[in-house]
């Protein structure tokens, strides 16, 4: 019988509230240095996903401006990886990835237009919309990730974490520009197809 065993069996005469919260005392406390571990994880993960993701979007997308500013993308993406790599290096941590099942989401979404809309006029804006609904979600992990950083002093961290999030932005906003400038209107009107 092992330590945790043995203290289930003292306290077998304990409540159920009790017992959970002998459970709890026992267990490690997690810390933001976790939480901030654990959200380094699921980033690495969707990153990763998205790298694999884009390419299939590129070849997918109708307009040739749409195309290019996915493979435009995907080397940032490459390099948005290695940056990570350094941020678990600056932190003595091996890159590993925690299934992100958010990031499964939305790809699958952005897969399911691709499916549905194949050849049709709103193809492209749905592929966008499903591209930025990405880029919303690493807005928010990145932007969570350099303030935990900069709270736990991990400055080497902030830099790196500050330089992905700033591109994650451009990425928003340059396919906002393109959706207003060209690819609403085309998936508006049948004739434009
Ligand atoms: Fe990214």
């Amino acid at each position: 019988m092992d330590r945790r065993q043995r203290n289930f069996s003292t306290h077998r005469g304990l409540g159920l509230f009790q017992h959970r919260m002998v459970v709890d005392v026992m267990a490690k406390e997690k810390l933001l240095a976790d939480l901030f571990l654990d959200t380094l994880k699921d980033i690495y993960f969707a990153e990763r996903k998205i790298m694999s993701a884009l390419p299939k979007m590129a070849k997918a997308a109708q307009s040739p401006k749409l195309k290019a500013a996915f493979e435009k993308h995907l080397g940032e993406t490459e390099g948005q990886v290695e940056r990570l790599d350094q941020v678990f290096a600056s932190i003595d941590e091996t890159p590993k990835g925690k299934t992100c099942d958010a990031i499964m989401g939305i790809l699958d979404e952005g897969k399911e237009v691709m499916d549905e809309y194949k050849g049709m006029p709103a193809l492209d804006a749905g592929l966008l919309a499903a591209a930025q609904a990405v880029e919303h979600y690493e807005i928010s992990r990145y932007g969570t990730l350099r303030t935990w950083a900069n709270e736990l002093g991990y400055k080497d961290a902030v830099k790196l974490l500050d330089a992905t999030l700033k591109e994650e932005k451009a990425t928003d906003s340059a396919l906002s520009s393109l959706a207003e400038a060209e690819v609403n209107q085309h998936a508006e009107s049948a004739q434009a197809a």
